[in-house]
């Protein structure tokens, strides 16, 4: 008889990713590179991906690729990830991970991959029937990223929510159909001011690398004029700012730059409009400006100086790596001999 595996504990370890298909946002950094850095600062262990094989569920040309996934390692570490005390790698250079995403096809349903709306959202508009099943099935790889570490929180801006509890439907599925207490539930952490960071120009739009107007996002890679120029120009209504977050309502473009202010600040939307309540905008974007290039530049900065050394950025990936592949390969081959693979070549 299969009785079920006595309760498991999953010592706390969080894995996040970031796909390399164009550049980083402020809206990937607020929502998640900065809040990784606080993670890894408060000593949990953290392991952090660039998902080149996700990136490739949609065309990218191979050269802009590699330019991208190195671009995007020059922007985990500028923006503060370390090496030594984090993992950080790419994707495809960790087998477990596709390995683990097959078995997941096999355990996810179609009906809730139908329910997935950033499929919906992606394919909006235009022939899904041309989509990639890479696409399709997508959220499945995504959970395994994360599943094949065990990772207990993932931190994540809001659009990734769903992803993330599709991942803890896969998990509580393979343990039921196998009797096993194999994969944690794991938790998205959604947290601080800026989960989702808008438009600059449609206060009801997320703010995205793959958004037609530059000018709707401001990008890692922006110099400080660029910066000031987009965030003088973010589309606004005309009242002044109000004094508390309630008064924000029905305001969400204005809404957003206080979110923007309180998350690169450190602080809270309460305590922007504590300062800034009564002021208009003509006085609020000047400030918000300053303070995005103080935070931005550095980091722009440092990712230019670090892509002058692709090979050394090659060089942390490998050993961000090996790192990862050390944890994932144990975990992958307990699964296989969970599922009945006949693995004798590893005894
Ligand atoms: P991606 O590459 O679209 O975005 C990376 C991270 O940035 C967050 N983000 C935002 N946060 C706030 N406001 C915004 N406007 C904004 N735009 C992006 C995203 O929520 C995300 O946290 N499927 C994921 C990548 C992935 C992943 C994983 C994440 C693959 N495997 C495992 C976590 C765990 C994605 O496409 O993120």
């Amino acid at each position: 008889m299969n009785a079920a595996a006595p309760a498991r504990t999953y010592p706390t370890r969080i894995f996040s990713g970031i796909q390399p298909s164009g550049g980083l946002t402020l809206g990937n950094y607020l929502g998640a590179l900065k809040r990784f850095v606080e993670k890894q600062n408060e000593g949990i262990e953290s392991i952090y991906c660039i998902v080149d094989m996700h990136a490739i569920t949609v065309w990218q040309d191979p050269e802009r690729l590699r330019h991208a996934t190195r671009e995007l390692a020059a922007g985990y570490l500028a923006s503060g990830i370390d090496p030594e005390r984090s993992i950080l790698f790419n994707q495809s250079q960790v087998s477990a991970h596709a390995e683990l995403g097959w078995i997941f096809n096999c355990v996810a349903r179609l009906g809730w991959m139908n329910r997935m709306t950033q499929f919906k959202d992606k394919t909006a508009g235009k022939n899904a029937e041309n989509s990639s099943l890479g696409l399709y099935a997508y959220p499945a790889l995504m959970a395994a990223d994360i599943l094949v570490y065990r990772a207990t929180h993932v931190p994540v801006g809001e659009d990734q929510k769903q992803h993330v509890e599709l991942t803890r439907d896969i998990a509580a599925k393979f343990n039921h159909d196998f009797k096993v207490d194999c994969f944690p539930l794991t938790i998205p952490v959604i947290e601080g001011a800026a989960t989702r960071v808008m438009s600059l120009r449609d206060g009801t739009k997320k703010m995205s690398k793959s958004d037609p107007s530059d000018a709707s996002r401001i990008n890692m890679t922006d110099d400080a004029d660029a910066i000031a120029k987009k965030l003088k120009r973010a589309v606004t209504d005309p009242e002044p700012l109000p004094d508390t977050p309630e008064g924000l309502e029905g305001r969400a473009e204005a809404r957003n730059l206080v979110n923007i202010y309180a998350a690169l600040a450190g602080t809270t939307p309460s305590q922007v409009l504590a300062d800034f309540g009564g002021k208009g905008f003509g006085v609020f974007k000047p400030a918000l400006a300053d303070l995005a290039v103080s935070v931005l530049s550095p980091i722009s900065a440092e990712m230019s100086r670090l892509m002058q050394d692709p090979a050394e950025i090659d060089r942390l990936l490998a050993r961000g790596a090996e790192r990862a592949d050390a944890i994932a390969r144990p975990i992958l081959e307990e699964v296989f001999d969970i599922v009945g693979m006949v693995r004798s070549r590893r005894g």
